[in-house]
């Protein structure tokens, strides 16, 4: 069989940032059980450390890699450098790395904004730049960027995170329809709320930690490791979106039919919820 014809995920060469906990963690576990092998890329050398290692106790190919996704020099060295760690060309990139940030407009500090815009969007703007060109050149591969239904679903009080999502799902779209017909699939992926510890890494006002910890649990609908194999089965397909979940759908398309409402229930739910 020609390897075009072959699964993209299955066998894969993948580059997986923020591969030391949830979301990425559950990616780099996808990829590996598909007989791929994983560059466990994160901030977090002991967490993308751990990663590799319960990958290599099972046996897979993983190697752990400290990069700061943000940071553009340290990008462009991780994708010189991932074909010779992995010992052959690299035919996934999942660019998951994120971090939140929330509170009202006006009180989220500047620095807040800057934080989350540099690992959330330049960190996919980075992954894109360095490696999609390698992809588009190789005539094979795929992209898998984490956005989020954040990126359309205008939650109160996640202004700063929410651009960011909806920046990743602009990039995502335009590089879909930027390298049609050259071999590298494109998916954005869109979820709700995923159990993970992305509230407990991010940086909330104080009134809000709690709410958000407990919306984690009980606004749960999957869990990472479903989302990772519903998103690398969607790539696969050759689908561009995977909103994995069944609440993030109904926002998706009442968002579409219905704006103003949609801004007057989502306003109206939240304060319900988080007073
Ligand atoms: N958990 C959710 O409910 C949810 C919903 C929608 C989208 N997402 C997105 O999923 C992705 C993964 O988040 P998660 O929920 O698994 O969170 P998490 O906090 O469990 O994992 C994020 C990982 O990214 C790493 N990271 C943070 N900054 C980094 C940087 N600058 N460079 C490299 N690595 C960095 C962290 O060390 C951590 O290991 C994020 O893009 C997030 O926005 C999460």
């Amino acid at each position: 069989m020609s390897r075009k014809k072959l699964r993209l995920s299955t066998g894969a060469a993948a580059v997986v940032t923020g591969a030391g906990s949830g979301i990425g963690r559950s990616f780099a576990y996808e990829v590996a059980k598909r007989g791929g092998a994983v560059l466990c890329v994160d901030i977090d050398e002991i967490k993308a450390q751990e990663t590799a290692d319960m990958l290599t106790s099972l046996g897979s190919q993983a190697v752990a890699y400290t990069c700061d996704v943000g940071d553009a020099k340290q990008m462009e060295v991780l994708a010189d450098k991932a074909e010779g760690i992995l010992g052959r060309p690299i035919t996934l990139i999942i660019n998951n790395a994120g971090v939140g940030a929330g509170g009202p407009i006006g009180e989220v500090s500047l620095e807040d904004w800057h934080w989350c815009l540099n690992v959330n969007l330049w960190g996919v703007i980075h992954g894109c730049h360095f490696f999609a060109p390698r992809l588009k050149a190789q005539g094979y591969g795929g992209i898998i960027n984490v956005a989020s239904a954040a990126a359309f679903g205008a939650a109160p009080e996640m202004t700063a995170y929410n651009v960011t999502k909806a920046g990743v799902l602009s990039l995502t779209e335009t590089l879909a329809a930027e390298l049609t017909g050259t071999g590298v699939k494109v998916t954005a992926l869109c979820p709700t709320v995923v159990p993970t510890n992305i509230v407990n890494n991010g940086r909330l006002p104080a009134a809000r930690q709690e709410f958000a910890k407990s919306a984690m649990t009980r606004f749960a609908l999957t869990t990472a490791d479903i989302v990772a194999r519903k998103t690398l089965d969607a790539l696969d397909r050759g689908n561009l979106y995977m909103l994995p979940q069944i609440d993030g759908r109904i926002a998706w398309r009442i968002k579409r039919i219905a704006p103003r409402l949609y801004a007057k229930v989502i306003g109206e739910t939240y304060r319900l919820f988080a007073s």
